[in-house]
């Protein structure tokens, strides 16, 4: 579809409350026990999160021509693990934050030992919907390489691995090959799954447009991350919804920290073109990827 800037927008905000739904249809309810740890859950990932990832899968769906309802579970496992990862990151153990999406972290709204059960338990929920929701592409071998896929690159091999790298490096002055490889895995993993799980709903998906995908989803991947650390030195705590300068405060290695402000950018800006070339097989069908490629590196929160 071709589309200009406030079609995207409208499109965004179509992503956005469809995610929202798939997310309050998924997540237990408050009502049933063990009561405090589902509001916990339902705090953490009903907060107003831009909802990035979802956006992600269902603009990837949308250029292939996939029924949107088709992606939903994948939109919400991929969510419930991207909130999950927040919940832990916040905790004093990692970051040590107390603001999350303009609201208390979970373990200071709640207490650290919810905080880290509703980890755990979104966790088991993002595969428990990718293994049973009855909506998505019924072949077996798509289904069970998404499941792979969300595994490995939620795990040690992807985005746990990429901040177990983040911990182990703070205070350290990391290359930038060593800085990538953090962000890559911290990050750029879970958004590149996004474009995967869609791309394996698609039925009879060529290669050659599997691999472009792939290579657009790695540019972007890292750089949100580049984006985020630009952020935390530029941005303010009101708009982010989380503390700006967290990152300097806790002496993490960044671009910023290691490239400066202006390189950083220049990164970003490098990463939006790779996305763009990665995509000239595809005609303007995939312009809803395009502008989010753009989104990723404008973005002020
Ligand atoms: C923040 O992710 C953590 C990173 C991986 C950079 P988002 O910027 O997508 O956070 P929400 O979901 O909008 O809160
Ligand atoms: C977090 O990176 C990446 C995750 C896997 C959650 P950050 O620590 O930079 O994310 P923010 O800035 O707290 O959102
Ligand atoms: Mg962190
Ligand atoms: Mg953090
Ligand atoms: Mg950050």
């Amino acid at each position: 579809m071709k589309i200009d800037s406030q079609t995207f927008e409208s499109l965004l905000e179509q992503y956005q409350q469809r995610a929202k739904q798939a997310l309050n249809h998924w997540l237990p309810p408050e009502s049933i026990n063990p009561v405090v740890l589902h509001k916990a859950m339902r705090y953490s990932v009903l907060a107003p999160g831009k909802r990035v990832r979802p956006a992600l899968i269902y603009a990837t769906a949308s250029t292939l021509e996939v029924d949107l309802q088709s992606v939903d579970g994948a939109a919400a496992a991929i969510e419930i693990i991207h909130a999950y990862s927040l919940i832990h990151d916040d905790l004093p153990a990692m970051d040590d934050d107390d603001l999350r999406r303009g609201r208390p972290t979970c373990h200071i709204e709640f207490d650290e030992a919810t905080a880290i059960l509703a980890g755990d338990a979104l966790q088991a929920l993002a595969f428990y919907i990718l293994s049973h929701d009855p909506d998505m592409i019924s072949d077996s071998s798509a289904r069970l390489k998404m499941v792979q896929q969300l595994a490995l690159f939620s795990g040690s091999r992807g985005m746990a691995g990429g901040q177990a790298i983040d911990l182990a490096a703070v205070g350290k002055p990391l290359n930038i090959t060593e800085l990538e490889t953090m962000h890559i895995h911290k990050t750029g993993a879970l958004i590149r799954t996004c474009v995967q799980m869609a791309a394996l709903s698609a039925k009879n998906l060529s290669e050659e447009k599997f691999n472009a995908l792939d290579c657009y989803a790695k540019a972007i991947g890292l750089s949100f991350q580049v984006q985020d650390d630009i952020l935390d030195v530029t941005g303010n705590t009101e708009t982010l919804g989380k503390p700006q300068g967290s990152d300097i405060k806790h002496n993490k290695p960044t671009y910023p920290s290691i490239i400066g402000l202006q390189a950083s950018r220049e990164k970003a800006q490098e990463l939006h073109e790779k996305a763009l070339q990665s995509l000239t097989i595809f005609g303007e069908e995939a312009d809803i990827l395009r502008y989010i490629s753009a989104w990723f590196v404008e973005r002020t929160h």
